[in-house]
């Protein structure tokens, strides 16, 4: 196993880590409620203004459906991300105590970052119609994901934390009527994601140096059967949230329309929670010096049936690599 570690590296972290720390209730809530007569997610996320056949106030509705689900796929994927940083900032435990303390505050905060998440779920859960519907559960997509190997799921994570920002800059687009309490929402989670995502390159390299080439062709296997399973999830909750969009809109008998809907919303998840992730050019660079061409062959197939799901007016996007 490599002995390099990049305590300044940790250290920069853990600064900056004190430095944006918030709380939940004085810095993001705020004993704010969420407003019904504005948009939750950003429609460079939502996408809904691509189903140009919904009304202003149906695609408003549909935004806020999503929010919902924004606030369900983050609290189940920062249960599996708080479960593996604390496994592997107990490997710094005997080692560089910069590097545990930076593990164990990411920890910290994916912890605080669930209850922010369940909060927001449970204001919605009381204000919005019921019938609602979480198709997957936290704890037992955290073990299926946990049972690959530590590359894999730090290479997904990395994706995942990398996308926050990208839905910063959405959240920040020229939109007078989106939700003032949403726009804090991605402010503030990812002012402590950027320093999230620092650790999992590091912590992903670190991984990295202990490998060969088949076990990085192993791992690279294990990355794309997670990218698959998330993608399940996703197909799943759109296909609920569709469903429950359909009833509190009234729209349930009008078929055509519901399969666009639901094809909408799968490309807006498939963009909001993998694809905004993997064309961060970050993202693209970390994982790809990692690989050899072959590897990188594989990632990129997997990929391609994703990689439709970015906004018809691409304003954010970079080109993948090639
Ligand atoms: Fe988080
Ligand atoms: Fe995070």
């Amino acid at each position: 196993m490599s002995t390099v570690v990049h305590t300044d590296r940790y250290a920069r972290v853990i600064d900056i880590s004190k430095r944006v720390r918030w709380e939940i209730e004085r810095d993001v809530i705020r004993g704010r409620r969420f407003d019904y007569t504005k948009t939750f997610l950003p429609a460079s996320l939502s996408l809904v203004d691509e189903l140009t056949f919904l009304t202003p106030d149906q695609q408003r509705r549909l935004s806020q459906v999503q929010g919902r689900t924004y606030a369900y796929i983050f609290g189940l994927v920062e249960r599996f991300i708080a479960a593996k940083v604390s496994d592997l900032g107990r490997t710094h435990a005997f080692g560089d105590q910069v590097a545990f303390e930076a593990m164990v505050r990411m920890t910290d905060e994916e912890l605080k970052h669930q209850e922010l998440f369940r909060r927001l779920e449970a204001m919605m859960a009381a204000t919005m119609p019921p019938g609602y519907q979480m198709t997957a559960e936290p704890n037992a997509v955290a073990h299926a994901v946990l049972g690959a190997s530590n590359w894999a799921v730090l290479a997904l994570t990395l994706d995942i934390e990398l996308f926050t920002q990208a839905h910063y800059r959405a959240s920040i687009e020229p939109d007078t009527n989106l939700s003032e309490l949403w726009k804090d929402v991605f402010l503030f989670h990812w002012k402590e994601e950027s320093q999230h995502a620092v650790l999992d390159e590091i912590e992903l390299q670190r991984e990295d140096a202990r490998l060969d080439k088949a076990g990085r062709d192993a791992a690279v296997g294990d990355l794309i059967h997670l990218v698959g399973a998330v993608d399940g999830i996703l197909q799943a909750q759109a296909k609920a949230d569709t469903a429950y969009f359909g009833r509190i809109c009234g729209m349930a008998g009008h078929g055509e329309q519901m399969a666009q809907i639901e094809a909408g919303v799968l490309k807006a998840y498939r963009w909001q929670y993998i694809v905004s992730g993997v064309m961060e050019p970050r993202f693209q660079k970390v994982l790809f010096a990692l690989l050899d061409d072959e590897q990188a062959a594989r990632i990129q197939q997997a990929l391609a049936p994703l990689t439709y799901a970015v906004p018809a007016r691409p304003e954010m996007p970079l080109p993948m690599a090639a």
